[in-house]
């Protein structure tokens, strides 16, 4: 699966995108998320939406440490911790660049698994913002959007010198 990147105009359409929902749960569907965790590790991400592989559905794929490749599918955010947390984000899809975030420290997301079962999630930690940063990418928004304008341009003069762009 290709990497859809920032700065390349199709790419770029689509994540910026608000996908859609998955309404049916079928063998493709497992298949393409068995594909997408593939990605996901041979690229050494923590984390990948659907529309980062040009398939503006809402399904996104988290893992890494002791959190075991797991899929969300129609994933919604249904609590959120007052407390925040801070971490460096980074993206495949805005390859090299890493900014400080400021997220809910904790939340509580409700999705369904690739056999369409329903389950809630409480995540905290990395976890936490590894799924926000992702449920973003189902919305169309990406980590710099988070940014001030400031900080955002400046990432992106970088970024489109290093991926040789403009
Ligand atoms: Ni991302």
């Amino acid at each position: 699966m290709d990497i859809y990147k920032l700065g390349f105009s199709e790419e770029e359409a689509v994540l910026r995108e608000v996908a859609k929902p998955v309404t049916e749960f079928t063998p493709e569907l497992k298949e393409f998320i068995s594909q997408m965790i593939d990605s996901m590790i041979k690229s050494n991400g923590v984390g990948l939406a659907a529309p980062q592989v040009g398939v503006s559905q809402r399904i996104l794929v988290v893992g890494f440490d002791d959190v075991k490749p797991m899929a969300l599918i129609n994933p919604e955010i249904i609590e959120t911790s007052v407390e925040e947390n801070v971490y460096e984000e980074g993206c495949l899809s805005v390859p090299g660049m890493y900014a400080k975030v400021t997220r809910p420290k904790e939340i509580k997301v409700q999705a369904w698994n690739e056999r369409g079962r329903p389950f809630t999630i409480e995540a905290g930690g990395m976890l936490a913002t590894v799924i926000q940063h992702e449920i973003d990418h189902l919305n169309g928004v990406l980590f710099i959007d988070h940014l001030t304008e400031k900080s955002r341009e400046k990432l992106l003069k970088k970024y489109n010198k290093v991926m040789g762009l403009n």
